[in-house]
């Protein structure tokens, strides 16, 4: 299902990235960050970033948001909104960016933050030339 993303669709999706933020387990860098995809079927799912004593395990709100979406069974990502306990709006780091392209090459991408502060970009500005799944797909191709 790919329906025209709304303005009442994209507070909604924001929202959720607001409200998976007080799940946040972030006791080191203590930056609670919440994240919502709204998936090819439709429905969202929403994630807050893990951190981890080995601190290089620690995992983004996007990724677990992603994850979770697809771990239900979906395979392609609409639209991401991603919430920072911050002034001014942040973009999704590298890592998410790379993972959002699997699944979402021109998804929009959403951030909001502790101010009105609001922005909405696409993926493949996020990530131009990115390297994904069209790369792998035909070995003649290589
Ligand atoms: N973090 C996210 O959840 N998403 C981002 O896009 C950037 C960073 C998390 C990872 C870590 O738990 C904390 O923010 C500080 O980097």
């Amino acid at each position: 299902m790919t329906a025209k993303i709304t303005a009442p669709l994209c507070r909604k999706l924001e929202k959720a990235a607001r409200t998976a933020a007080q799940s946040s387990y972030s006791p080191y860098s203590k930056f609670r960050v919440g994240a919502a995809v709204l998936a090819g079927s439709g429905k969202i799912y929403s994630g807050t970033n893990v951190e981890n004593a080995s601190y290089g395990l620690c995992n983004c709100a996007e990724r677990t948001a992603i994850f979770t979406a697809v771990a239900a069974g979906e395979r392609t990502i609409q639209a991401v909104a991603v919430y920072t306990p911050t002034k001014m709006a942040t973009a999704p780091c590298g890592a998410c960016r790379q993972v959002i392209n699997e699944f979402g090459p021109s998804a929009l991408v959403i951030s909001v933050c502790n101010s009105a502060e609001r922005t909405a970009t696409t993926l493949d500005r996020l990530l131009p030339a990115a390297f994904g799944p069209k790369d792998l797909r035909s070995p003649k191709k290589r």
